[in-house]
């Protein structure tokens, strides 16, 4: 709460696009007020979004939280901070500027002036496709629901609600644009949004890797590290799109994600550097005697994490992506800076397959292959943090190194999804893989192991001993600063 008794960030004065009304009870800079109906809308399924982050999000109770509200959408200046009780945190509805000169970049519209409105023909997959993202928005809020009562610091766990609010918030980006564009359906979807749960046996969440427990701090910072990156590539993607509300929302969403992905980072790059540590001391490897986290184990979770996430872009081979990408629905990742003609009708490229025991390599049409095309940016990308986590290493002297497993290891989804391929990529047989996996995949062990070091420490600027503290803390704020005051109940 602030001094003068108010429980939300200061009002910002209402003024061009760009800012946030907030006088409003859904914060908005789409002028909610002007469309009644679509404002009764959302304003109906306020409440039930409420009652959903009530029952399935954090379950630590707090009294307020050090937290980043969205003021203005603009380049600069569009976060304000204060302490808010989570409850009141301002969920509203940012899009990006609108450009009104923009065109669609690619495809078979290529040149036409971006769509205000959804055109009938592509309806229905367009609604699919915000739906996929939209429920995988709250999944991961259910997913980390319980890990404030484990937090490593009060630093760390006001990351944790940081990334939740604003997972929060983008299903409010999603329902927004279902409830404005999509009628009936768009409204009842939305429904559906918080009706599905994350691990529910009846109605789990659409994407496999949303229905994964997030079961310690280890796996949280795996999960913003590769999942998070995976929403990064997919918004990429939809911000490309010749719907142009959709483009905006998810260039807006891009923004917020950023910092998702920074805990991510740093958070596995503290991990290691505290092992680190402990190995230069003992001159061996660290045990989880050693109060740290074994750096074999880190590699595992890092597997895991990885392996799962890459299966969230779909077979290598897609007809439905191909169509997407040729009506204008979806782009491809920073498309508008690629060098060729934007219709791809011509082009190909390799892939990898396994063949007799081998993995090999095909040409096939540019088309069909751009969940391939997707996931090759994102693995470019994922190896950046594994090189930052093992300069730690090398920073401390030892020659163990983390890896970034192959694109074929533990895969569920694609053409490598009926073999079996190591870290190194070895296609290994089913007795193989069998002998092997507890040694590349975290075993029931190895979780129950990193759970014993998972002691809340909730006293300001103090760490659980298995991470490093961060260099600087939030908003130029010292690292000891009183991110979150724990309710009275949360303490016992
Ligand atoms: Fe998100
Ligand atoms: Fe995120």
């Amino acid at each position: 709460m602030t001094t003068d008794g108010r429980t939300g960030p200061a009002p910002v004065p209402t003024g061009p696009l760009s800012k946030i009304d907030y006088s409003e009870r859904i914060p908005n800079n789409v002028n909610l007020a002007d469309d009644r109906r679509l404002q009764r809308a959302l304003e109906g399924w306020q409440p039930k979004f409420l009652d959903w982050w009530k029952t399935l999000g954090p379950a630590l109770p707090t009294k307020d939280v050090y937290l980043r509200t969205a003021i203005a959408v603009g380049r600069d200046g569009w976060a304000h901070f204060d302490h808010v009780p989570m409850e009141d945190y301002r969920w509203g509805i940012f899009l990006a500027e609108r450009d009104p000169d923009r065109v669609v970049s690619f495809g078979k519209h290529r040149g036409e002036p971006a769509w205000q409105e959804v055109p009938g023909e592509h309806r229905a997959d367009l609604m699919r496709l915000i739906v996929i993202q939209g429920d995988t928005e709250p999944a991961s809020v259910e997913q980390q629901r319980v890990l404030g009562n484990t937090a490593p610091s009060i630093y760390d766990l006001r990351n944790l609600f940081q990334v939740n609010v604003e997972e929060g918030r983008h299903l409010w980006a999603m329902v927004y644009l279902l409830h404005a564009y999509f009628g009936r359906e768009g409204r009842e979807e939305a429904e559906q949004l918080l009706k599905r749960n994350s691990g529910d046996l009846d109605s789990p969440r659409i994407l496999g890797a949303f229905n994964e427990a997030t079961t310690d701090w280890l796996q949280f910072f795996m999960f913003t590290y590769f999942t998070d990156r995976d929403g990064k590539y997919q918004l990429g993607t939809l911000k490309e799109s010749a719907f142009d509300p959709l483009a905006r929302t998810c260039e807006f969403m891009l923004k917020e994600e950023a910092h998702h992905m920074f805990v991510g980072t740093t958070g596995v790059q503290r991990i290691v550097e505290r092992t680190a540590e402990v190995m230069k001391e003992k001159g061996g490897a660290a045990t989880f005697e050693d109060g740290v986290i074994p750096l074999d184990v880190i590699q595992k979770y890092l597997n895991f994490q990885f392996s799962v996430s890459m299966d969230l872009f779909g077979g290598e081979q897609s007809t439905n992506a191909g169509n997407y990408y040729s009506s204008g629905l979806k782009g491809r990742w920073q498309e508008t800076r690629r060098k060729d003609d934007h219709v791809l009708l011509e082009d190909t490229r390799t892939m990898r397959y396994v063949e007799d025991g081998e993995i090999r390599e095909k040409e096939v049409p540019m088309l069909s292959a751009l969940n391939l095309d997707l996931r090759d940016e994102y693995v470019a990308d994922c190896a950046n943090g594994v090189r930052r986590w093992n300069q730690a290493l090398e920073e401390a002297g030892l020659d163990e190194r983390l890896i970034l497993p192959h694109e074929g290891f533990n895969r569920r989804v694609g053409t490598y999804s009926q073999h079996h391929v190591s870290p190194e990529g070895q296609v290994l047989t089913d007795e193989e893989w069998a002998s092997v996996r507890d040694g590349y995949l975290p075993s029931d062990q190895d979780r129950a192991d990193v759970a014993t070091l998972m002691v809340p420490e909730y006293e300001y600027g103090k760490f659980a001993g298995w991470i490093a503290p961060p260099l600087t803390g939030i908003n130029d704020q010292p690292v000891e600063f009183d991110y979150v005051h724990l309710a009275e109940e949360g303490l016992v």
